[in-house]
């Protein structure tokens, strides 16, 4: 389990992190999300052991991450933000370095290497210098070395920043695939990630947690949830469309969206409206070239939750 109690972190006059508690159970993969500044990154060096705590403590799997940093790390795999500063070593070299570090030997050691380079797809740049990679090959490298010693906590900073569609894909299938026993913390600018690959959201702001829930939790906040949209084949007639749509029972309001021939029809509370507007469809025979149901807008929601705190 990570424990997080009341961390704070201040920089003078800055509250970086301001007093933010969550425990974390395997099984679950927990996102932070925020703007930038907000404080996701101190609080995970503080959750890795990277900068001591202003105040408050954290533990990785029942061991305090200040008074028992070597128990707590050996559980530990860490992905810091940004680049790494290895840029002398070989990816071969540097994660033979780590593998030492971890204490893998003889057998253990060269199935674990050879797991890791094969699924961040390591093997055709094994010995070039780390400073000559490309981003997306630099950050492979970073996440190899976390996943390295197969640790049971993982923290793992903007993971797929840099990466290509492909690599992004490959990166979230090995979050996923590696979910089930650990735990793992990501921190991310990525909504559809939140969806893709945790089971749980934090939105910091200002050092604080916003919110904490499931990101399907989140996504029902959004004013779009449970809305139809409709797009019209042809501009004429879409004020009239509204209007018929405006005068349904349950539904609150419309919005127009000239630019796409697009009208949506908000449920009135949680009310599901989506037969009755197809339906009048339908009965006036409006060329349609898509109708669909709304799950809801993660951005609108993070917006408002953030910039709700920030005023
Ligand atoms: N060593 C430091 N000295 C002074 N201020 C710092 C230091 N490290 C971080 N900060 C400040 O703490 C605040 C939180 O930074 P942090 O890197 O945790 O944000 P973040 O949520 O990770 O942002 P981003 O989304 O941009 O990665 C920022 O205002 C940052 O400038
Ligand atoms: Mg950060």
């Amino acid at each position: 389990m990570i424990r997080a109690e009341s961390l704070t972190k201040h920089y003078g006059a800055l509250h970086a992190v301001d007093g933010i508690s969550f425990t974390v159970q395997p099984g679950e993969v927990l996102g932070f999300l925020g703007p930038n500044g907000a404080g996701k990154t101190t609080t995970m060096r503080m959750l890795a052991g990277f900068v001591p705590p202003t105040a408050g403590r954290a533990e990785i799997c029942g061991f305090s991450v200040e008074d028992q940093p070597t128990e707590a790390r050996r559980r530990l795999g860490y992905l810091p933000e940004g680049a790494p500063s290895w840029g002398e070593m070989t990816p071969r070299e540097f994660l033979d370095f780590i593998a030492r570090v971890r204490d893998l030997k003889g057998e253990q050691r060269r199935s674990r290497l050879d797991d890791v380079i094969g699924r961040l797809h390591l093997g055709k740049v094994l010995d070039q210098r780390i400073e000559t990679l490309s981003k997306g090959f630099r950050r492979r490298v970073g996440l190899a070395q976390a996943i390295l010693h197969d640790p049971p906590v993982l923290i793992l900073d903007e993971p797929t920043d840099g990466l290509d569609p492909n690599q992004k894909h490959e990166v979230r299938e090995l979050i996923n695939a590696m979910a089930k026993d650990k735990i793992i913390v990501i921190s991310t600018h990525i909504l559809e990630e939140v969806e893709a690959v945790c089971s749980r959201a934090i939105i910091i702001s200002a050092g604080r947690i916003v919110a904490d829930e499931t990101p399907a939790a989140l996504i029902r906040r959004s004013r779009h949830h449970n809305a139809v949209t409709l797009r019209f084949e042809h501009a004429a007639g879409l004020n009239e469309a509204a209007a018929d749509l405006r005068a349904l029972g349950d539904v609150d309001h419309v919005e127009i969206d000239e630019a796409t021939r697009s009208v949506t029809a908000f449920p009135k509370g949680n009310a599901l409206i989506l037969t009755r507007v197809a339906d009048l469809a339908g009965e006036r025979g409006w060329a349609l070239s898509q109708l669909h149901l709304e799950s809801g807008r993660l951005d609108e929601v993070f917006r408002s939750i953030t910039e709700k705190e920030a005023a």
